[in-house]
């Protein structure tokens, strides 16, 4: 019985692959999707445009939509009130006692000692905190606005410690602090690196320095950067700039203002 059934398969077995063979000759081949349209169009289908078909053999597909060009003038950098404004110890504010008019208390973090800030800068550190803490970074804030006459008591304070010298690398004189914009926040996880170069080691440091663009604020005085910005490492320093130019700086790896808007170096105050 066994070998009486196999005649009977062979032929139809030889059937089956004719018409499997006849029809893989109608199915067409997978679109490639990263051929062209000038490359596709010998083998036009009938189901292609006109357009498509009539187009000349060296036709060149249409270029990707380029974004456009950041705009590095959009804002002052100049007027004390301006998001994108700079002050260093070459750029003192001006007027050098400005007083910002929109200052408001930041919510959604603890600030035991009641800082404020600038509304818009108010607005975006609340979203980045409350994104922080669901990555499980607790933010508190050390530090906000400062009034150019509390920048004199605190700079004073550090020359009569530490002498003008050591004093003017990490806190600016009066008129030459991003405090006195309203725009720059010192931020800690209120451990023993608070306000301390060892902060840039924690948890919280390193969400703030690879997040904080992303809502608008840059770290202003990154390592090795002194002698552009003025001022040492400070990883607890982030200015509100807005995301459009903090993402922008990111993406282009431009870690400081002066140099993202061709401004001298800064190291030292002005003779
Ligand atoms: N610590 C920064 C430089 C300031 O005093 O504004
Ligand atoms: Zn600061």
């Amino acid at each position: 019985m066994k070998d009486s059934s196999l005649p009977n398969i062979v032929p139809l077995l030889a059937a089956g692959l004719l018409l499997l063979s006849g029809c893989a000759a109608e199915i067409p081949p997978a679109p490639n999707p990263t051929a062209s349209s000038a490359s596709a169009s010998p083998t036009a289908t009938p189901t292609q445009t006109a357009t498509e078909t009539s187009a000349a053999p060296d036709a060149q597909p249409p270029a990707a939509p380029q974004p456009p060009a950041f705009d590095a003038a959009k804002f002052s950098i100049d007027d004390p009130s301006s998001l994108w404004v700079v002050s260093n110890k070459l750029r003192p504010l001006n007027p050098i006692s400005f007083e910002p008019a929109d200052l408001a208390t930041p919510s959604g973090l603890p600030n035991p000692q009641g800082h404020t800030l600038r509304t818009p800068a108010v607005e975006a550190l609340a979203t980045m905190a409350a994104d922080a803490a669901a990555a499980g970074i607790n933010l508190s804030i050390t530090s906000g606005y400062r009034s150019y006459n509390t920048q004199v008591g605190l700079y004073n304070g550090y020359v009569s410690r530490d002498g003008s010298a050591l004093a003017d690398t990490y806190s600016a004189r009066p008129g030459h602090s991003e405090h006195q914009t309203g725009l720059a926040v010192d931020l800690t996880d209120g451990g023993g690196c608070t306000l301390d170069t060892c902060f840039a080691g924690t948890a919280a440091g390193q969400w703030l320095a690879a997040n904080a663009p992303t809502y608008g604020f840059v770290l202003r005085y990154p390592e090795g950067k002194q002698g552009i910005t003025g001022f040492m490492f400070e990883p607890w320093h982030f200015r509100f700039v807005g995301a459009e130019l903090s993402q922008h700086m990111a993406t282009t790896g431009t870690s400081t203002l002066e140099e993202f808007f061709g401004l001298p170096a800064a190291p030292d105050y002005a003779p």
